[in-house]
């Protein structure tokens, strides 16, 4: 049997409550060396994010994961929260926030000392508004080296929008964002809504379950009773950063909408745009499976 080698990872994210389910999975898996998460606004503010951060480390037993605040607004405009979809706070139900201090109050230093000292390259896994590494890459533009790849939620290259019809929810807050960490030359594997759309859990998946993760689905469904499914489009980008085989990679040009215009945040594919790893398509059955496993 052969060992596979522990992948450092760092996740920035603004939970939110699939974001909640994937740092559960980065918790729970061995594979992944948690080593902090960063936060920043969208979802919900970034006073609630940054609370929801340690609070869901706290409910895996995790407060010795680091966490570092980050961006309140984006490069050009405050936020949009998704207050309906994920809650009031950001999450779909209570719970108790550790009374430990944050890491840091700037993201961008943090994630540049844990880079810089890390003694091997370490996986971003942004999954909210790339504000925070946009910020990350202004200030250092040297770390591009500690950085092995980043695995970004975000985008709808071959299909539509969620907070648009054009444009998806993380990549619609802060295009500008974005676009300059497309740009940066770091391999990015992008997992887009197009795929995260197929990986799902419906009400009968999570009714038995005792855990967290289990009881926040839960409550977000008996807040929804108008929705079937619940899309776990960020805990698919940690599910691929454990097992970069259950999607299937198209490498392509592609651009950002960084436009005032309806089209604002849209992605698309560009032959003159930086070239990323797209994810076209998932083996949605292992996709689920491998994130059930670690959450319900
Ligand atoms: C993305 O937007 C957020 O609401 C989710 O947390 C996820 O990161 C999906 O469009
Ligand atoms: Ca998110």
């Amino acid at each position: 049997m052969t060992t596979q080698p522990v992948i450092p990872v760092i996740i920035d994210a603004d939970p939110g409550v699939d974001d909640f389910l994937a740092i559960a999975m980065a918790v729970a898996n061995s594979h992944l060396d948690l080593v902090g998460v960063t936060t920043v606004g969208g979802n919900a503010s970034l006073e609630d994010t940054t609370a929801n951060a340690l609070k869901t480390l706290h409910a895996f037993g995790a407060d010795d994961i680091e966490v570092a605040r980050g961006a309140e607004s984006g490069l050009t405009r405050p936020f949009v929260y998704a207050r309906d979809f994920h809650g009031p706070g950001g999450l779909s139900m209570g719970l108790p926030l550790p009374t430990r201090s944050l890491a840091s109050t700037d993201a961008g230093e943090w994630l540049a000392t844990q880079l810089s000292d890390a003694p091997k390259p370490v996986t971003l896994l942004p999954i909210g508004p790339l504000t925070n590494i946009a910020l990350l890459l202004e200030s250092y533009p040297d770390i591009t080296s500690s950085i092995r790849e980043m695995i970004v939620m975000g985008g709808a290259v071959d299909g539509p929008g969620n907070r648009t019809e054009f444009a998806e929810f993380n990549t619609w807050n802060d295009p500008e964002a974005a676009e300059r960490v497309f740009k940066s030359g770091i391999p990015i594997t992008l997992i887009g809504l197009d795929v995260c759309n197929l990986v799902t859990f419906a009400p009968p998946d999570v009714e038995s379950s005792q855990t967290p993760c289990g009881e926040m689905m839960r409550a977000w469904f008996k807040t929804h009773p108008d929705r079937e499914v619940f899309q776990l489009c960020d805990p698919l980008a940690v599910a691929v950063a454990i097992d970069p085989s259950i999607v299937e990679i198209d490498v392509t040009g592609v651009s950002l909408d960084c436009s005032n215009d309806e089209t604002r945040g849209n992605t698309y594919r560009d032959s003159n745009g930086p070239l990323l790893s797209v994810a076209t398509h998932v083996d949605a059955v292992r996709a689920r499976r491998l994130i059930a496993e670690l959450v319900l």
